[in-house]
């Protein structure tokens, strides 16, 4: 490992793409590379936390996946729910902190129920949080925010006028996270698929070919390493 770079993320997402691709050119069946990449989750979390990163958001299902077969949507609930009984739990006993952004109604109801109860359960944990989007789309969470500002502003609670940054991070499911400073998507894909779309207005952008169930702690290290060389200008000179 390189040394410790200066300029480290407080909060990392990762778009975790290419478990299909990866399981294909394998000669294996797409689920095979979605449960390899849920062992990939274990290790960049493990590593992310020894590195002194506060925050990952990892997503994991966005809106949109719905679209696909039944068979491998079916297979992914499968994956998250194991992911929620095993790994999750494990986390647990390390005090990490686990919240989930996303419409949890769309998955059956004691999946949403054990939901909210991993986040009441780690509520108190302030060294690692980890947030998983699961059926998360960052225009439904832009949309519920403008239904929740338009709520209040009929309830008087402030003017049109007072409208601001602030009101609008309030309203997200994000609200209690720092914006990212890092978006790491894995793959080839040069796109951000619906993630973190206000959130990121000013993340750095890293992409990388490898495909997800095959990134490791090195290609982590070297997404961080080439975080801490750059140059976060937010419009200033
Ligand atoms: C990412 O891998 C996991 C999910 C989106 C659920 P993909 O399933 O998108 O894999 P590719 O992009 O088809 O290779
Ligand atoms: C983005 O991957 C969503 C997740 C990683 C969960 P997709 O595979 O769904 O994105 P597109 O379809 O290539 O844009
Ligand atoms: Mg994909």
């Amino acid at each position: 490992m390189t040394e410790q770079p200066q300029n480290l993320p407080v909060h990392i997402g990762f778009i975790m793409d290419g478990n299909g691709r990866w399981a294909t050119e394998q000669g294996l069946p797409r689920s095979a590379g979605h449960k390899k990449g849920a062992e990939v989750v274990r290790t960049v979390l493990e590593h992310a936390k020894k590195r002194g990163i506060k925050v990952v958001t990892l997503f994991a299902f966005s809106a949109e996946n719905w679209k696909r077969p039944k068979s491998e949507v079916d297979t992914l609930i499968k994956l998250f729910r194991q992911y929620m009984d095993e790994d999750i739990r494990e986390l647990q006993k390390q005090k990490v902190r686990v919240t989930f952004i996303g419409d949890r109604e769309k998955f059956p109801a004691d999946m949403s129920a054990r939901m909210t109860e991993i986040e009441r359960e780690t509520a108190a944990y302030t060294d690692f949080h980890v947030v998983l989007a699961l059926s998360y789309g960052a225009r439904d969470d832009l949309i519920a925010a403008i239904k929740k500002i338009a709520s209040d502003i009929l309830d008087r609670k402030y003017l049109i006028s007072g409208i601001d940054e602030t009101k609008v991070r309030d309203a997200l499911s994000t609200h209690d996270l720092p914006y990212p400073d890092l978006i790491i998507r894995t793959s080839g894909e040069q796109r951000i698929s619906n993630f973190l779309l206000w959130e990121m207005a000013y993340a750095e952008l890293y992409f990388t070919p490898i495909y997800w169930p095959d990134f490791n702690e090195h290609d982590l290290d070297d997404a961080i390493d080439a975080y801490s060389r750059r140059n976060r200008r937010f419009g200033k000179l």
